[in-house]
């Protein structure tokens, strides 16, 4: 007999019937688009989206949210700010695309090379991805090693180098590797050194396969797992690939700019050889960047002749993505009052959900490191994602139902962000719907123990 679950099944009816242009989008675009993308970011009802400004958007049926998306974590001042608008409009004006170099690049970089701690020279690309393949090929070219070293609950990006998960339930001292969908070659396999996150084995690792390993790469906090106790990790790997001759890279795709003006290297005060960007430093046009060492970052010039790597690309370093960034990260320098604020939403929301879920005994909490936060639906500690079960998986689907209802966009990777337009009365509001989402996701009682 299945169980009645009438919260669910009200809210389920509510989101239908508000929704009729967005359903009819997402049964068109079921024949015309393929929907990889879709399945990745699967969301708990279809919706489109037709504008924002601030920490809103708005759907094709003209339901407003409260987005804790913000462009995937990229605009940590809200959409569609004046600034950013004015600059793209006065790059507009003058012509977008050249290819050939502009004045443009140099503001970002200048702000980029002095906001960024390891940050001696920098190189633009378009993605994060981008950045951090480009990063693993510097890598390999400055020290003839071709192994990489990633960490398990990792994101670096969609090229085939970052299609791997861990093995669950595989021992940290070996973890098994499985590639993320087909298509990946299996000789990457042997290229890709599988270490676990927050444990001592992978200090031990490093060290084992420090003659064959061109980069340790990690996360500046794990947007799988955002937790600020990852600080002592980052630095004791830091000091282990010192130690062992290995370059250590700090992905900042997410935290670059977001978590602090000088992102996670600040935060917890650990300088890389390397460290990739993305995101925030583009405003919301598309970005990435390598940043670090002068004498790593210049395979990519030439100077380094006989370990020079190639890299390029029609649209890196565009005018319109130069303008946006520079705008968004020179009013970020200029208002360092907007991560203070940031970080103190973060923490009220967390402190307020975990509370809740404490008092009521809900197997749930909100993992967060300053604007950045993630809910695992258990009461289990949960240090790295090899602590993660999906034992509540049904619970966790209506919730984020729940809260979408009232008006709450979480997006489907369930990797969630504030912004400095997230006011303390949009900070209440999101309490008030996680907590009540909470609640009928208890009431209906699909929290099974
Ligand atoms: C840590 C990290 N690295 C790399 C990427 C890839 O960036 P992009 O989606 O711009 O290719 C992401 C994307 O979310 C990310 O979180």
């Amino acid at each position: 007999m299945t169980q009645a679950t009438p919260r669910l099944d009200a809210a389920r009816a509510a989101m239908i019937d508000k929704t009729p242009k967005c359903r009819k989008i997402a049964d068109e675009r079921a024949e015309i688009l393929n929907s990889g993308l879709a399945a990745n970011l699967e969301m708990p009802h279809p919706i489109f989206l037709e504008g924002g400004r601030g920490c809103r958007v708005w759907d094709a049926d003209g339901n407003e949210y409260i987005d804790t998306s913000v462009g995937f974590g990229l605009h940590i001042l809200g959409h569609r700010h004046p600034v950013i608008y004015n600059a793209l409009v006065e790059r507009a004006d003058k012509g977008w695309m050249f290819g050939i170099h502009t004045t443009a690049q140099m503001e970002l970089a200048t702000l980029l090379a002095d906001g960024i701690p390891c940050a001696e020279r920098v190189v633009f690309c378009n993605t994060g991805s981008e950045a951090t393949m480009y990063a693993i090929r510097a890598a390999r070219g400055f020290s003839g090693n071709e192994k990489i070293a990633v960490f398990d609950g990792f994101y670096h990006g969609a090229h085939d180098y970052g299609m791997w998960a861990a093995v669950p339930g595989t021992p940290p001292e070996n973890l098994g590797k499985v590639a993320l969908g087909h298509g990946i070659p299996k000789a990457l396999a042997d290229l890709t050194v599988m270490l676990p996150y927050r444990h001592p084995a992978a200090f031990d690792l490093i060290r084992k396969h420090a003659g064959e390993l061109a980069l340790v790469m990690v996360e500046g906090v794990q947007s799988s797992n955002p937790q600020p106790e990852a600080g002592e990790f980052l630095r004791e790997l830091r000091q282990v690939c010192s130690e062992s001759g290995v370059l250590f890279m700090i992905d900042e795709v997410i935290t670059g700019f977001r978590v602090a003006y000088g992102g996670a290297q600040e935060i917890f005060d650990v300088k890389p050889d390397l460290a990739t960007y993305g995101k925030a430093i583009g405003g919301g046009m598309p970005v990435g960047a390598i940043a670090g060492r002068a004498d790593v970052m210049n395979v990519f010039t030439g100077l380094a002749a006989d370990r020079g790597v190639f890299s390029g690309g029609t649209f890196s370093g565009n005018p319109l993505t130069m303008a946006a960034g520079a705008a968004a990260i020179g009013y970020a320098k200029a208002h360092p009052e907007i991560y203070e604020h940031m970080t103190r939403s973060g923490e009220r929301l967390a402190a307020a959900v975990n509370g809740f879920c404490e008092q009521r005994q809900i197997p749930a909490q909100m993992k967060h490191v300053n604007s950045m936060f993630h809910m695992f639906f258990q009461a289990e500690t949960v240090d790295s994602m090899r602590d993660v079960h999906d034992r509540h998986k049904i619970a966790e689907k209506a919730f984020y139902l729940h809260a979408l209802n009232r008006g709450v966009l979480v997006p489907g990777t369930q990797r969630a962000f504030l912004c400095n337009a997230h006011e303390d009365a949009d900070v209440d509001r999101l309490i008030e719907v996680f907590t009540t989402s909470l609640e009928d996701v208890q009431a209906d009682g699909l929290f099974t123990h």
